[in-house]
């Protein structure tokens, strides 16, 4: 079976999402048949390096061993049994790790397998916490704009995107809206030198406002990852904390792209010094090899659906496959290598090599603000730069020299495996640069 046959039996009978179909159609898109560390090998001989970790989630690169041994055991024992009235092992252990390396006080898990059903499900907890304690009329929320939490309903009502929801917004209940708190973008018009987090305001007056109709507020923590890497100070989370606290709504923190390292700390949160009510996991539990994703919650959260008074508070949320053994023992042995390869140690010095690397790019378009957060790196073409059609056309000419990335509107960004060995960052960054270097001069993708 030729590329091009693969190619052909694909659009036809796939449905490649965020992807636009007669583009694709025309394309010579890569049908990827094995991948090893931070390599895709495509049937037609090519290899690409993976820039974005395949969405964000391969996290120890494709194929490690200890999660592919773990995946092989756990798969001759027991392959699932439902969590209903059962449990199993490998969900206890996981339970355990995680209550274990979470921000203090998360001793709860309830499993999902994407992260878009981690969230529907943390809303459904906020929404039923307060029901379950009494107090009525609490069923709003609020998020900041630029917030991107899924593609579940619920979850596009508190993390609504334009480009991609618009069809969607007479369907869903839009979340009240603070004020991005982008710093490349400040809405207050400061400098970080001068930044005193004025960008709060807007919070703490939507807040002020509505608390009594909200039953929670849902903020991806210091970085607000699809609406373009958008980063913000650990000062803005710790006032949201004192925020909630001090109206009594619950915190969900939503880190399903930025948990396991990705920031430079396990979870985004210890930057702040923050314990939410509610966390939310995903994409790199697993290291990225199988779909699992949690749902953490305090005991003050849990504790609020006992049955109390002779009356049953139970929760009613499942899903068919939620704590499947088999990707639960992927993700305890992904926790496994966190801990013994000491990967969150080593995203300052790799997040350094591409923070300079990423300058460069920057500077090859039209000077293009730079943003970096641990293991992030992106760049925001300005529009008199060609913003995303300049972006789109990078990303083309990437691939042509061997490197996968995806624009997100204007912005071009890194996403590496956190293991990534510097020889390969440096390889991503010098392929990116050659890719801007190259449309910078000619405006458009050469050939070959
Ligand atoms: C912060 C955040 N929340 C939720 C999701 C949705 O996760 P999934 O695509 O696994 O449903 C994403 C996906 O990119 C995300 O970045």
């Amino acid at each position: 079976m030729t590329a091009d046959d693969l190619r052909r039996r694909a659009v036809r009978a796939v449905w490649h999402p965020y992807t636009e179909i007669t583009s694709f159609e025309a394309s010579a898109f890569p049908v990827v048949e094995r991948a090893e560390g931070c390599s895709l090998f495509a049937v037609d001989g090519r290899e690409l390096l993976d820039g974005i970790s395949s969405w964000w989630c391969v996290n120890l690169g494709h194929g490690h061993p200890r999660i592919v041994e773990a995946i092989r055991a756990q798969a001759g024992r027991l392959q699932h049994v439902l969590l209903g009235g059962v449990s199993h092992p490998r969900a206890i252990e996981l339970g355990e790790r995680l209550a274990a390396v979470a921000p203090p006080g998360l001793g709860h898990a309830l499993f999902a397998a994407d992260g878009s059903v981690a969230v529907e499900a943390a809303l459904k907890v906020a929404l039923q916490y307060w029901v379950n304690r009494g107090v009525a009329g609490r069923t709003r929320f609020v998020a900041l704009e630029g917030g991107y939490h899924g593609d579940t309903l619920g979850a596009i009502g508190v993390g609504f995107v334009d480009g991609f929801h618009a069809p969607f917004r007479d369907a869903v209940r839009p979340a009240l809206r603070a004020a991005s708190p982008h710093c490349n973008r400040c809405p207050v018009g400061r400098a970080p030198e001068t930044c005193g987090v004025e960008c709060f305001a807007s919070m703490e007056e939507l807040v002020r406002e509505h608390h009594r109709e909200c039953a929670a507020v849902v903020v991806e923590p210091l970085c607000q990852a699809a609406a373009g890497m958008r980063i913000y100070p650990p000062e803005y989370l710790r006032r949201l904390r004192a925020l909630c606290d001090r109206y009594g709504l619950l915190l969900v923190a939503d880190e399903i792209a930025t948990g396991f390292g990705r920031t430079g700390a396990t979870f985004a949160c210890e930057h702040a010094g923050v314990t939410p009510d509610v966390l939310t996991v995903g994409k790199g539990l697993t290291g990225g090899a199988l779909p699992m994703s949690a749902t953490l919650v305090t005991d003050a959260v849990y504790d609020a659906f006992r049955a109390e008074g002779g009356r049953a508070r139970t929760f009613f949320h499942g899903t068919t496959f939620c704590g499947n053994p088999i990707t639960a023992a992927a993700a305890l042995a992904a926790l496994d290598v966190y801990r013994d390869e000491r990967i969150v140690e080593g995203v300052p010095p790799r997040g350094a090599i591409l923070a300079e690397g990423m300058a460069r790019v920057a500077r090859r378009l039209g000077d293009a603000p730079l943003r970096t957060l641990g293991l992030v790196a992106a760049v925001e073409i300005p529009e008199a730069a060609g913003g995303a059609a300049c972006a789109r056309a990078v990303v083309r000419r990437a691939l042509e020299l061997g490197l996968f990335l995806r624009p997100l509107g204007p912005v071009v960004y890194l996403w590496p495996p956190l293991n990534a060995p510097e020889t390969v960052l440096r390889e991503m960054v010098a392929r990116l640069e050659r890719a801007a270097e190259d449309i910078a001069r000619t405006g458009a993708a050469p050939p070959g």
